[in-house]
């Protein structure tokens, strides 16, 4: 790993020469065909078609490199599988290590279509899944089978936000089985903000479409592996046809240069936004993983070096179907939409029974209306005016 700071880091990986020819950002290199001229050429291609030759455009071409060694630069490594959207970089990271028969462990505050896809891919294969609560920390060395392969961690977790103790849980599992595979969505952090490998995790896993991509534009999945991993999630994923298109690889480089100003603005406002929430008489709880209270609180103070802007918090009570429209439908620098890690400010909300139904083996503690919002870019005075604002629609709606 380079010694360099993580600002300089972003500024500068994956920009080396061969990829930039003479501009500063790398060439984009739109291909299936890699033209070789001779027959030395080819061989030569063909025996370097894993590790930086050109080949063919499904092992990637001088854009898809420049933009594999900048997230090795940033995550450590030994190399980055890339995928054209971030349920693509789990599902086959999971895949890779999978066979019939095994087992795996899997967080219950997981993004639901990666529990839909252990459920309806993997269980169909034969390949059962035991859910974990995400603050089981050590106490996971008690769920591990013989035949489990991978252990699939998301923190925070979707939605609810719990912070997991992964270097508890990489110390329990490695002491009974060190062959297994730990795996993170480490999308929330954007792969910088917790240094997954560091803290022992195998296969650091991105929806590129968020905080990398940043603008709400575009999809991708990135997954950086150790040396252990790499070569076999590389090939398995290979073989499953996996890879995007240069334009979106250029896009997700490009958004790497205003990646650390982006994500600490994220954060401010984040914060600012959260704390003002926590003040509120109409909210039981904010799930906010920098602020005390905050399930794993503790855990995100040692593990994380900041916060991004994605964050939850529960009213204490649960509004109707009506009270929640009027709620939703009129906030003004809020857009509802799935997805996040864009400039923009977004906001969702889900019923505590929607989503005790997606805590398999769990349920959940709370009995309000659930908001989830992704904090953009916008000034945070403006949207704090906005919450306030729908706050008193809910208090109209009462008279
Ligand atoms: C935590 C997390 N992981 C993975 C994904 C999937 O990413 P994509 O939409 O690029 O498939 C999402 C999307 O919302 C997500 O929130």
């Amino acid at each position: 790993m380079t010694s360099k700071k993580l600002e300089t880091v972003l500024v500068s990986a994956g920009r080396k020469p061969s990829f930039t020819h003479g501009s500063v950002n790398p060439v984009i290199q739109r291909a299936s065909s890699l033209v070789f001229d001779s027959v030395q050429h080819k061989k030569k291609a063909t025996a370097g078609r894993a590790s930086g030759e050109l080949f063919y455009g499904r092992r990637g071409t001088l854009t898809h490199f420049s933009l594999q060694q900048a997230m090795v630069e940033l995550e450590g490594g030994a190399g980055c599988a890339l995928y054209p959207c971030g349920t693509a970089a789990v599902s086959n990271a999971i895949l890779s290590f999978v066979s019939a028969g095994d087992h795996i462990l899997v967080t219950n505050s997981a993004y639901e279509p990666t529990q839909d896809f252990c459920r309806h891919i993997l269980g169909k294969m034969n390949i059962a899944t035991t859910w974990f609560d995400p603050l089981i920390g050590a106490d996971i060395g008690s769920l591990l089978q013989d035949n489990t392969r991978v252990v699939m961690l998301e923190s925070p977790g979707s939605i609810t936000m719990e912070v997991q103790d992964i270097p508890a849980i990489v110390r329990a599992v490695r002491a009974r089985k060190p062959d297994i595979v730990i795996m993170l969505d480490n999308t929330w952090a954007a792969g910088i903000l917790l240094k997954a490998l560091d803290l022992g995790v195998d296969i650091s896993l991105q929806a590129g479409t968020k905080y990398l991509i940043g603008h709400s534009d575009a999809m991708i999945g990135t997954a950086v592996a150790n040396a252990r991993c790499w070569e076999q999630l590389r090939e398995q994923s290979y073989l499953m046809g996996q890879m995007v298109d240069a334009d979106t690889a250029y896009m997700a480089a490009r958004g790497l240069r205003t990646l650390g100003i982006r994500l600490k603005q994220h954060e401010e406002n984040g914060l600012r936004v959260a704390r003002w929430l926590a003040q509120r008489p109409e909210v039981a709880v904010v799930n906010h993983p920098a602020l005390p209270g905050s399930k794993g609180h503790d855990v995100f103070v040692r593990d994380f070096t900041g916060a991004s802007g994605l964050f939850s918090f529960v009213l204490k009570q649960r509004l109707s179907d009506q009270q929640l429209a009027h709620y939703l439908d009129h906030f003004t620098h809020f857009s509802m939409a799935y997805s996040w890690g864009g400039f923009e400010s977004l906001i969702l909300a889900n019923q505590p029974e929607e989503l005790a139904a997606i805590r398999p083996a769990g349920g959940v503690d709370f009995t309000g209306t659930l908001v989830r919002l992704h904090i953009g870019l916008e000034n945070g005075d403006d949207l704090i005016d906005d919450l306030a604002a729908g706050f008193a629609r809910i208090a109209q709606g009462e008279r």
